[in-house]
């Protein structure tokens, strides 16, 4: 299993804690890399009559989640998610997916397929950072303003399309979609040591990607690292960054 830091174990704890998994039936991944949290959910629930599908774009992803899976429950196959879900209408009980959606251009249109599969009452679980809701203490204010910003509107290389905002934007995608009745959740994760491997520290040596791409000056990301290390040597780092989750039943009828 891909190894993850403990505060982010805890968030993604944290997030599958609010899957109400059926005794039979079949759950969803959508996007789920290398299958690191269905992998997880089979080990809780080894009596359940569970079919669990993980579906992701990456060839590479796939075979790697193929290759973990030891559990004949488990299924994985390479999917455009952008385009209509390959299940048949009402055939899912439960649809779980993170930080996929910021990477669809059309992500209304993804709410609506997963409604579309979704047996009624069947349950979403639709988590995702908001990239922008990064906190970092320092003195220079808008420094942090302008790196962050510039973190969360970068379009990687993989990602065929960048929204750093998804996060806040979950209630308005799914709820809008008028097939839902949910709510959404929120967690702060926090670290208050700069080092490796906490999320803060991970994602503030990503600053650095940045400048190779010309979307951060290089004095403001080295000024910025020497004073997180600094406030960390005095006890006084602070960084955050919030979580949110969709999570809703599909309502019994289409209006
Ligand atoms: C940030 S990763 C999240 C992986 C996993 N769910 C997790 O939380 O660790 C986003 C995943 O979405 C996949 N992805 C991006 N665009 C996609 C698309 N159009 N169709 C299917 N998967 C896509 C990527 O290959 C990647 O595995």
């Amino acid at each position: 299993m891909t190894a993850l830091s403990d505060d982010v174990r805890g968030h993604r704890e944290w997030l599958l804690g609010l899957l109400e998994l059926p005794s039979a039936g079949v759950v969803v991944d959508l996007g789920c890399g290398r299958g690191d949290d269905l992998r997880r959910l089979a080990t809780r629930h080894l009596d359940g009559d569970v079919r669990l599908i993980g579906l992701d774009a990456s060839a590479e992803s796939i075979e790697a989640a193929r290759a973990a899976a030891t559990d004949p429950r488990l299924d994985f196959a390479c999917v455009d998610l952008g385009q209509r879900l390959p299940f048949a209408d009402g055939s899912i009980d439960v649809v779980y997916s993170h930080n996929l959606l910021e990477c669809l251009g059309d992500p209304c249109t993804f709410a609506s397929e997963v409604a579309r599969v979704l047996r009624p009452h069947g349950q979403a679980v639709i988590g995702h950072w908001d990239w922008d809701s990064q906190l970092f203490d320092a003195t220079d204010r808008a420094l942090v303003r302008r790196l962050v910003h510039a973190y969360a509107d970068w379009q990687q290389a993989w990602m065929d399309h960048a929204d750093g905002w998804m996060g806040r934007r979950l209630w308005g995608v799914f709820n809008a979609a008028e097939r839902f009745r949910g709510v959404v959740h929120a967690r702060v994760l926090v670290n208050t040591t700069y080092a490796a491997p906490w999320f803060g520290h991970a994602n503030a040596q990503a600053f650095r990607a940045l400048v190779r791409r010309g979307l951060a000056d290089a004095d403001d990301v080295e000024r910025f690292a020497h004073e997180q290390a600094e406030l960390d040597r005095r006890g006084a780092y602070f960084y955050s960054i919030t979580g949110f989750a969709f999570v809703g039943r599909r309502i019994e009828a289409d209006r």
